[in-house]
């Protein structure tokens, strides 16, 4: 065994994911000091209300209710953000700094918000800080972008980031129903974090994103400013449909970098079925880069839960304690901050597959298709079916578009619904391509 290293650290918060985490700790401690010598003891826990009741199998001394416990305790060196919100966590976080504790965070809010400035306050007390746990699975995205490709130049970097809302598209497409049978699925309700985190909005892949910006890519950006749609417009009929035309629905997270500025969006996307993020299922995700020497590169693993998620916070502990160890000041995550702006979801140039109900008679696809070709706008194909709806027949027209900038298309789609041919609400997908001619090599 290495020489045997005492480490203190402190973990603020014990609720889902602080007791899940505590939990793997008891499980792996002893592993952890056989494969690196180092014996992380836990002195403190800080929580919140000081009426509930605790699980027994943690010692009650460990609790504390004032942070500054956690700041005047010489022993602990590293804190572990389990806490979540934004506010008090802030301040305590940057009170911890100032006392010298290196901080890793699984704080998805926080950061989506304040990377920036907690980053640099990390920086200016030279203390390390690790945000790769905030991503709620067990990938290392960051680690592998600021470390194994630390040489490649990265073009763009896509993917399922959102495990549960992953899985209930999964589950409506291998199954062929709607979205309210699969919320009925006990499976939904086991999942690591709670209901709340289903991104029917976006939101949660936005934070992510977020996070995934500033590493990757250093953008500031608040995942409120970043374009963000999720799961729930999703019917059972759109991912019919998409599947008819060759095309799996994903929740997809997208960046890339141009020369006049980064695209980052998150939404639902028709996806290739042959391209390898199609086969993420269930709680899964995946992040697929594509850079200047390695090509094409794709990570995979479980995107809930907090067992992924400690795998990730142990990591940093181990990494966090050898570099203090080595007495490495440097910062492991330093962020290169860049100035280059985020481009408006107005500016970006895709395809999109667009599907208009409509009455069914002859000259339909002919008036769409007109209404199209005023903007400018390149059709692919078009295809004519006919469904039922509740007994009525309806006609659908289906548009593919390419390389068009979604100020037109939506130029477009506002004369088109303009027209007396429309029966209904016309749906709107952006198209997962291969590649973009202009980022930068
Ligand atoms: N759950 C997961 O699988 C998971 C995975 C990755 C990341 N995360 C992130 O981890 C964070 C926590 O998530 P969670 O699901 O564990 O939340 P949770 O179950 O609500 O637990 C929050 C914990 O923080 C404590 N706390 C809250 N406000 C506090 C305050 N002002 N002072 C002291 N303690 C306070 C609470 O104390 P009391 O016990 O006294 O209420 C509770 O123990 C979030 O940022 C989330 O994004 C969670």
């Amino acid at each position: 065994m290495p020489r045997k290293r005492d480490i203190h650290f402190a973990l603020l918060g014990f609720g889902k994911l602080g007791q899940g985490f505590y939990d793997v700790f008891q499980q792996k401690r002893d592993h952890i000091l056989q494969q690196t010598g180092i014996n992380l003891i836990l002195d403190k826990v800080l929580v919140k209300h000081k009426k509930y009741t605790r699980p027994r199998r943690i010692n009650p001394e460990l609790f504390t209710f004032d942070h500054r416990e956690i700041a005047a305790d010489k022993k602990i060196i590293i804190v572990i953000d389990c806490m979540g919100g934004i506010e008090p966590t802030f301040t305590i976080i940057k009170d911890l700094i100032h006392a010298q504790k290196h901080i890793i965070s699984a704080n998805r809010a926080l950061l989506a918000t304040k990377m920036h400035q907690i980053s640099d306050y990390a920086n200016e007390h030279a203390i390390h800080f690790l945000t790769e746990p905030s991503f709620g699975g067990g990938l290392p995205v960051a680690a592998i972008v600021q470390r194994d490709l630390v040489a490649n130049n990265i073009r763009e970097l896509f993917g399922v980031v959102s495990g549960v809302s992953n899985y209930i598209l999964d589950k409506m497409s291998a199954n062929d129903i709607g979205m309210k049978e699969v919320l009925k699925s006990p499976d939904i309700q086991k999942m690591g974090e709670s209901l709340a985190v289903i991104d029917y909005e976006g939101a949660d892949s936005a934070m992510k994103v977020s996070i995934l910006a500033a590493t990757a890519f250093g953008i500031d950006i608040n995942y409120l400013d970043i374009h963000s749609e999720g799961i729930a417009k999703v019917t059972r009929s759109d991912i019919r449909w998409a599947r008819r035309f060759g095309y799996e629905i994903k929740l997809v997270a997208i960046l890339r970098d141009h020369e006049h500025g980064f695209e980052i969006r998150v939404h639902p996307t028709l996806v290739a079925r042959e391209h390898p993020i199609t086969s993420v299922r269930g709680q899964y995700n995946a992040c697929y880069i594509r850079t200047d020497l390695l090509g094409e590169y794709m990570i995979y693993g479980l995107g809930v839960g907090t067992r992924p998620t400690s795998s990730l916070i142990l990591r940093d502990l181990v990494d966090v304690s050898n570099r203090i160890y080595h007495n490495t000041k440097r910062q492991r995550f330093y962020f290169n901050w860049n100035n280059k702006p985020v481009l408006p979801i107005e500016e970006i140039v895709t395809a999109y597959y667009l599907r208009f109900p409509c009455i069914d008679q002859p000259g339909v696809m002919g008036e769409i298709t007109n209404a199209i070709g005023k903007h400018n706008i390149n059709i692919t194909s078009a295809h004519a079916e006919v469904g039922l709806v509740r007994g009525r027949t309806i006609g659908y027209v289906h548009i593919f578009i390419d390389n068009a900038m979604e100020k037109e298309v939506n130029k477009a789609l506002n004369d088109i619904r303009k027209l007396k041919l429309i029966q209904g609400k016309i749906k709107f997908f952006r198209i997962l391509e291969a590649s973009h001619a202009d980022i930068v090599e």
